[in-house]
């Protein structure tokens, strides 16, 4: 078979895949000559610089796998490959240790203005008092991310006798615990860090995070790093607060446009960059070749691909029942996840005849749906049991065949003495046709969008309306709306669908009215 590697890799993953196929090496390909010359190849082999569109998926004829030396894969179109049969496998340990040395790299060079000094020197100046730094024992790290690299970059941080302090709302507080890390909320992690690094995959919810008003929220004279992905920190509010003097200094390995050409960013001389070298050391580019060459050559050889990043193998005949109630696992698992963030068990429940065939499919969707919410793109069908199993969540899959009643299925979540059901069905094709039937046993009816706010309360006057009042007058358009009657623990819910997002300072508003208990925004991609 022909293997196409289109960035360069380690020489020693080059070596594997030649042993048992033919393969190419072209490298700085454009969209369009990729997309002549892939459909003569069985497998890509690609670091970040190929960009792998719907196009070029589209034009794959006899692909089985995109293999990704590297974490990341925002820059595949995973969507466009799973729909077209293409299996997409990442390495996502091999550079773990680079990426977190490369972090305190630059922290370090950030704190003895380190590239400064060397400029300086090398233009033939001794100027040591302009280059004074500040020491790194006893200060605050904030590590917003507490995944692989985030936990690396914390143990070196230790070592350094820094206080590390992390927000990852999907990590149980024991496991930080176990590693000397105090978790704490993003709010409290702004104000109090010092040094803030961000290590979380670019996800809708992370992109823009670190935005002006959390800059508004840090300590004068915090230094930032973000060897992560471009696009977590606002680039423009960065620049705002590097040049209103609230931070120090930022160090940035990585940027929404590689290369950041032109960037305001490249201009303050407190803001040291590279260009994306956190896994370029020899041990991470051999590793991730390695891995990467292991991967293709099981898909070539129809083994199973232990990083793939997408496809199950279910039978088509199954698959054909089964695949309306994929779309809606998934959404599922979206909302129940932003209901209860905290959570070590999952409870799949099928309830109606349609249900008796095989749903490892619709399971994968709902684990899918529930670990995107934290894990970004790199989640999927594949690879979700495998991140649950890591995260020591308890999956649990019960159905009910014989029941009459409609077809449904429920997810719930619980942790930490909480627990949250939600229950969903189809009445018609695609999202259209999806309903929310039930929330925590409370019945309701009524269609996902992309912008939900689900709240509980008294059953009692005067709770609903307030809560109206407030979006309202903010110009938040309700264009659905449902109120259960009693739930099982004394409470009503409300589910609204509105038009635009709802920010954390309108949803705090809306907590306060007397008679709510709590209010979440639910964010979907439909
Ligand atoms: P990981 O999946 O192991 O960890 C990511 C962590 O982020 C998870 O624990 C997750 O719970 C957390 N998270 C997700 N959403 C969050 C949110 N909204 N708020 C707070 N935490 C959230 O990933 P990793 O291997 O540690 O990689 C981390 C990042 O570093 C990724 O973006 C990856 O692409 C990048 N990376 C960059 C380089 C480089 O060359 N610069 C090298 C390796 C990895
Ligand atoms: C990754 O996601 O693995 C890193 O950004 C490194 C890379 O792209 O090579």
């Amino acid at each position: 078979m022909k293997i196409l590697v289109s960035d360069p890799i380690a020489d020693d993953g080059l070596e594997l895949l030649r042993e048992e196929h033919e393969v190419d090496v072209k490298t700085g390909l454009s969209e369009a000559e990729l997309v002549d010359i892939i459909p003569g190849y069985d497998a890509l082999v690609i670091r970040s610089g190929t960009k792998v569109t719907e196009k070029i998926i589209n034009a794959a004829d006899r692909l089985k796998i995109v293999g990704r030396a590297g974490v990341g894969v925002d820059n595949i179109d995973v969507p466009a490959a799973t729909k077209k049969g293409i299996v997409v496998a990442n390495t996502p340990e091999g550079n773990t240790i680079s990426a977190a040395e490369h972090t305190i790299a630059m922290m370090l060079a950030l704190s003895r203005n380190i590239p400064q000094a060397n400029s300086s020197l090398k233009a033939n100046e001794w100027n040591r008092k302009k280059f004074t730094g500040v020491e790194v024992r006893n200060k605050v790290l904030g590590t917003v991310g507490l995944g692989r690299v985030g936990i690396e970059v914390a143990k070196r941080a230790q070592g350094m006798e820094m206080k590390v302090i992390a927000y990852d709302p999907f990590i149980p507080a024991p496991r930080a615990k176990e590693l000397g890390i105090e978790l704490v909320d993003l709010d409290t992690l702004l104000r109090v860090s010092d040094y803030i690094t961000v290590h979380t995959p670019l996800t809708d919810e992370t992109r823009g995070m670190i935005s002006d008003s959390r800059f508004g929220m840090m300590k004068p004279g915090v230094r930032i790093i973000n060897c992560a992905r471009g696009g977590i920190i606002d680039e423009d509010a960065l620049v705002r607060a590097v040049d209103g003097g609230k931070v120090a200094g930022a160090a940035l390995d990585v940027f929404v446009n590689e290369p950041p050409t032109g960037s305001p960013l490249l201009r303050p001389e407190n803001v040291i960059v590279t260009p994306h070298l956190g896994a370029s050391t020899e041990e991470a580019q051999v590793a991730v070749a390695v891995d990467v060459a292991k991967q293709v050559l099981a898909a070539l050889r129809d083994e199973s691909v232990t990083t793939a990043i997408n496809l199950p193998q279910v039978r088509s005949d199954a698959m054909s029942v089964v695949a309306p109630y994929i779309a809606l696992a998934e959404v599922l698992g979206s909302i129940i996840v932003q209901l209860i963030r905290k959570f070590d068990a999952i409870e799949i429940t099928y309830t109606g005849r349609v249900f008796d065939t095989d749903l490892r499919m619709v399971t994968l969707a709902a684990l899918k749906g529930v670990l995107s919410q934290s894990m970004g793109p790199t989640v999927n069908y594949v690879n979700a049991p495998t991140i649950a199993k890591e995260r020591k969540i308890k999956v649990k899959e019960s159905k009910s065949i014989e029941s009459d009643e409609v077809q449904s299925i429920t997810i719930g979540l619980s942790g930490g003495g909480e627990s949250r059901t939600v229950t969903g069905a189809l009445t018609g094709e695609g999202v259209h046709g999806m309903r929310i039937l039930d929330i925590d046993g409370c019945k309701v009816d009524i269609a996902p969008s992309p912008y939900l706010i689900v709240s509980r309360h008294e059953n009692r006057p005067n709770i609903i309306g307030p809560c109206c009042m407030i979006l309202g007058r903010e110009g938040i358009n309700i264009s659905g709306m449902q109120v259960s009657e009693i739930g099982p623990d004394k409470r009503s819910i409300m589910i609204l669908n509105v038009d635009s997002e709802v920010s954390d300072t309108i949803l705090d508003e809306v907590r306060t009215v007397d008679g709510v208990f709590d209010a979440e925004p639910v964010r979907l991609r439909l």
